[in-house]
């Protein structure tokens, strides 16, 4: 190893280590090993040694340990030309370059190649039975107003058909979770969230639901349809040029939380809207998929609270779902036994 005076002596090193050195000594290493491909000591066994030598947290080792192999396992194994390379890297500059405030194409790339779904399942391991999850999105607003079950949650002359909405907040044993907390946002008829309106002030077509004492709760409001994710950046390009396409399947997001369950994020779909089997961003699940019925007789609209001339196109929506919550131990338990997370 090079001693302190070699880094400082002026006949060895430069003057931009020598002011480095002013505020760090790095660890040198002596050059013990050549590495070269097709051998049994290559440059991924080089850096992997590299960090485990000098990486002190034991996590940050684990994923770039990780990240190092699987990335030249990948050029290893498309056997990746220098001119694909360069083409990646200026892809992914476009990506940095392009991403904004509001359109963070890191996120929208992580999203439509299917890596936010797998850490979404990675962190939220469902036991059987319970609900699955899935990513909120962009849209989602925290502190929504908070209101009775059965209110409304579209305002007057939001654009769109009218739909009910009616669920159960249950745990594993069939059990109604009382006061369980229900945060509902979702598009309105024309496919666009509330925040996406200029001037947006009051909350629309969303809220904060608080569960019955049977864990029942529902609500009137408009059946949203389907809406593409922003593809007018390099993330559109990609899927343009896979033969993919960036429309989100229609869907109502949900947050349920309640004291001592595992926490819920999720998203469900109309089984008529198009898209569910090509969702740009996989979040659509067969569990999360739902039998929305029409309801025209006017009698019914009542006693599910609607007004005379609120329903304008002879039906509203009836949408139904039992949500079930796990406890934050049976999460524990399932993670335990299934041995794959590190929470
Ligand atoms: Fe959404």
């Amino acid at each position: 190893m090079a001693s302190k005076n070699q880094m400082t002596d002026p006949l060895r090193v430069g003057v931009a280590i020598r002011a480095q050195l002013q505020h760090e000594i790095p660890k040198d290493l002596p050059l013990e090993r050549d590495f070269r491909e097709g051998t049994d000591y290559t440059i991924t066994d080089h850096v992997v040694e590299l960090h485990r030598t000098l990486v002190k947290d034991p996590r940050t080792l684990e994923l770039m340990t990780g990240l190092v192999t699987h990335l030249h396992t990948f050029a290893r194994e498309t056997a990746l030309t220098h001119a694909e390379w360069t083409k990646i890297i200026t892809f992914l500059t476009r990506v940095g370059k392009e991403s904004t405030d509001y359109q963070n194409e890191f996120i929208i790339l992580s999203d439509t190649l299917g890596l936010s779904a797998l850490v979404d399942e990675l962190t939220h391991p469902k036991p059987a039975g319970c609900t699955d999850s899935c990513e909120a999105g962009p849209f989602y607003v925290p502190n929504a107003p908070e209101v009775p079950s059965g209110s409304s949650l579209a305002k007057a002359g939001t654009h769109g058909e009218a739909m009910f909405f009616s669920g159960t907040v249950k745990n594993t044993k069939g059990q109604g979770i009382k006061g369980a907390k229900i945060d509902v946002w979702q598009a309105d008829g024309d496919g666009i969230y509330d925040v996406q309106y200029p001037g947006t002030t009051e909350a629309n077509d969303r809220g904060k639901i608080v569960a019955e004492d049977d864990g029942s709760f529902c609500y009137r409001g408009i059946l949203p349809t389907a809406y593409p994710i922003p593809s007018n950046g390099p993330s559109g390009d990609l899927l343009r040029a896979l033969g993919r396409h960036p429309h989100r399947a229609s869907h109502i997001h949900f947050v349920l939380v309640a004291p001592g369950y595992d926490d819920l994020t999720t998203a469900l779909y109309p089984s008529h809207s198009p898209f569910l089997g090509t969702d740009p961003v996989f979040a659509t699940k067969k569990s999360l998929v739902c039998n929305v019925v029409e309801e025209c007789n006017p009698e019914q609209w009542a006693k599910m609270g609607f007004q005379d001339g609120e329903v304008t196109n002879g039906r509203v929506w009836v949408w139904t779902y039992g949500f079930v919550l796990p406890t934050v131990e049976e999460v524990k338990q399932f993670t335990r036994k299934r041995g794959s997370a590190k929470l």
